[in-house]
């Protein structure tokens, strides 16, 4: 009789605990989520369906959209960097795989290890080794990616080339031979911008100068950055910025991408969301419209970067920021995010029948080139870094001076412990 009424109490309580569990789960998720990134206006379309995705499968979520607009987060990082330090994180932000992540965030102990959402999707398996790597520490993953840019591209207008009888140049020579012609026909050979996209610019010129393998051992370390071929960087660089226009610190990227578009410049070098903004913002048609080859001199190499978004220790939803994560990772996400964005995704079961032939193009290249990072967007550097070598561009902008640059750079490096 007792063993009876112990079977019986037990199973309720059971029972109990069982359509509690059941209860909560079937409750639809509420409350906050407070996104932060630089993708705002023009930037803005790709980031804007994503949450329109996450809120037809969350309608009970208030979706906080925190944006700090400045192209490649120049101003985004500065405000991030307040918050966190002043223990206000927002529930997710937008940081770049590789050292600004690891180098920034993770050392300083202020994200979540992501280990198990990783396990719970099977991620480490859809995403390539490579770029989880980028993600990781030997203690945890630190963040799910939501694309995979391209940022060495040099851009143009078919018609336009046609009609002034230029070719896309393969090589920086190449690119100096035909500048001064264009130059004497009034056209702006290379279009650039604020300081940022200057560095861009600088970093695929390295590359062309270095090629793949000597890149990466300057970020190990293993290269002075006062060595010959440094030094040959930054002379190249300068005469390459003969050719570009006066105006250039007080233009934006979209800007610089829209002096090409309007046949004001010849080309323009810039990372492949200049293929969303003249696709998704501009409506020209890539191919026709628009054309791309890779930046002179990185044939065969894809400069590649990826946007990510963590989960910050004391995040103040938590709960909403891993349902975020967690769509962000998905296959059906990302193949709504990308093709407007201008990128691809870095998932290996991506549908590419929903991307334009820009974007067909980039994940062929980027199954087949050699992969290097990129260190304005964040992958070999860590920021201390990353804003020190903006200092030292802006006064190679005004001085012009290589050796001064290449010794600047050298002692910065040291700084900010990239030579050990
Ligand atoms: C990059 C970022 C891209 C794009 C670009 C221009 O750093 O990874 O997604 O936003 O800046 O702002």
């Amino acid at each position: 009789m007792r063993t009876k009424l112990w079977v019986v109490l037990v199973m309720s309580v059971v029972m109990l605990l069982v359509s509690a569990t059941a209860l909560a789960a079937s409750q639809p998720l509420s409350g906050k989520l407070e996104i932060f990134s630089w993708w705002a206006g023009d930037e803005g379309p790709a980031l804007e369906a994503l949450i329109k995705h996450f809120e037809k499968m969350y309608p009970n979520v208030q979706v906080i959209n925190a944006t700090v607009t400045g192209g490649s987060g120049v101003n985004a990082r500065a405000v991030l960097k307040t918050r966190m330090l002043g223990g206000d994180p927002p529930d997710t932000f937008q940081v770049h795989a590789g050292q600004e992540l690891i180098g920034t965030w993770v050392v300083a102990k202020r994200m979540e290890n992501l280990n198990s959402l990783y396990k719970e999707e099977g991620w480490t398996k859809v995403f390539p080794a490579g770029l989880v790597k980028l993600l990781s520490t030997s203690q945890g993953i630190w963040s799910v990616p939501v694309n995979i840019h391209r940022s060495n591209v040099l851009w143009y207008i078919p018609e336009n080339l046609k009609q002034w009888g230029v070719k896309v140049p393969a090589t920086w020579q190449e690119f100096l031979e035909i500048a001064p012609k264009l130059k004497a026909k009034g056209i702006v050979p290379l279009s650039m911008g604020e300081t940022w996209t200057a560095e861009h610019l600088w970093e695929n010129v390295a590359i062309s100068v270095l090629g793949p393998a000597k890149w990466q051992q300057l970020w190990q370390g293993k290269i002075s950055f006062r060595s010959p071929e440094m030094l040959e960087v930054w002379k190249l660089f300068g005469e390459i910025l003969k050719y570009t226009n006066q105006d250039a610190p007080s233009l934006s990227w979209q800007q610089a991408t829209d002096m090409v578009v309007k046949g004001k410049a010849a080309f323009n070098v810039m990372g492949d969301w200049a293929a969303g903004y003249m696709n998704t913002t501009l409506h020209l048609r890539p191919g026709t419209d628009f054309g791309w080859a890779p930046a002179p001199g990185t044939k065969g190499i894809f400069v590649m970067l990826s946007d990510s978004f963590g989960l910050p220790v004391g995040a103040p939803h938590r709960a909403t920021t891993l349902a975020w994560l967690r769509m962000l990772g998905s296959r059906e996400a990302q193949d709504i995010f990308n093709p407007l964005k201008g990128s691809i995704s870095p998932r290996l079961d991506s549908d590419l029948s929903k991307y334009n032939v820009y974007g067909q193009s980039a994940a062929k290249d980027w199954r087949s080139s050699t992969i290097v990072g990129s260190l304005v967007h964040g992958v070999v550097a860590n920021e201390r870094f990353m804003n020190d070598f903006a200092t030292v561009m802006e006064i190679f902008l005004n001085s012009r001076n290589p050796q001064a640059a290449a010794n600047a750079s050298q002692a910065v490096a040291t700084q900010d412990g990239i030579i050990h």
